[in-house]
């Protein structure tokens, strides 16, 4: 199943909807968060085992610094709990970890607690794992803009995205979001130029993997164009006859 084109080789999640999750349950909002990161852990597990190269997630967005600075410090908190508790499972597993977002604006303890868990993993090939912490898609874009200038090279398709924070990766082939938006909230807005989408009304701690089977049979069923025709696909890549 590994190379199936019917699996994509890159998913990428907005894991929303935590925050419904736990007021529903009459919980403070950071129960979602916490209940988030299990299923977190199990979405990789199954990424795993359905050949699934990389797994991008968004955890913490530019804008999310705009929310109740107890619920801002509850997530940074929860984040270096978080590494210090999966990082050895996920060494284990053959999963390699990249954070990837301005680190800048983060505590020295929350930048040494990635660099860690980074390097700790760093020699495992099994699923790349990307945690999009502090991210905006705005800001890759004008970062890598800016890294080129301050070096005097040419500003190209190419090497704009050789100096954004996912140029080790290729491309989504998915883009998932749970919890009912549909809207993109400033993820990966270079590199979902020709992802395929899906939207799941469950609440991310209720995406399990049925929901994610569900989301790679959409997939699996969709024509990806890439600005071609239909006809030009088919003649590429016939399909097999009925019978
Ligand atoms: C997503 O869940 C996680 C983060 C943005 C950190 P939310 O916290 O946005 O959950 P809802 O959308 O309020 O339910
Ligand atoms: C997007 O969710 C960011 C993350 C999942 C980390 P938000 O909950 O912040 O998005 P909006 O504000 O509803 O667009
Ligand atoms: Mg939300």
């Amino acid at each position: 199943m590994a190379d199936s084109p019917l699996v994509p080789h890159h998913i990428a999640i907005v894991m929303d909807g935590n925050g419904r999750w736990a007021t529903r349950r009459f919980l403070p909002r950071l129960a979602g968060h916490k209940q988030g990161v299990d299923s977190l852990r199990r979405c990789a597990r199954a990424c795993v085992q359905r050949g699934v190269a990389v797994l991008t997630v968004f955890a913490f967005s530019s804008e999310n610094w705009n929310r109740p600075a107890d619920e801002v410090s509850g997530l940074m908190e929860l984040l270096a709990m978080a590494l210090a508790r999966e990082v050895p499972q996920l060494k284990k597993d053959g999963v390699r970890l990249y954070f990837v977002g301005e680190r800048a604006g983060l505590s020295q303890k929350v930048r040494d607690g990635l660099a860690q868990a980074e390097a700790a993993t760093a020699e495992n090939t099994r699923l790349v794992l990307n945690v999009c912490f502090n991210y905006g898609g705005r800001w890759d874009i004008a970062q890598a803009a800016a890294s080129l200038a301050a070096r005097g090279e040419p500003i190209t398709e190419a090497s704009l995205q050789g100096a954004m924070g996912m140029a080790h990766v290729p491309d989504p082939d998915l883009v998932i979001r749970t919890g009912g938006e549909m809207r993109i909230s400033n993820f990966l807005l270079w590199q979902a130029a020709y992802s395929e989408f899906f939207f799941s009304d469950r609440l991310w701690p209720d995406f399990d993997e049925s929901a994610l089977d569900e989301a790679i049979a959409a997939f699996g069923g969709r024509e990806r164009r890439f600005g071609k025709t239909s006809e030009q696909i088919l003649s590429a890549h016939p399909q097999p006859m009925p019978g």
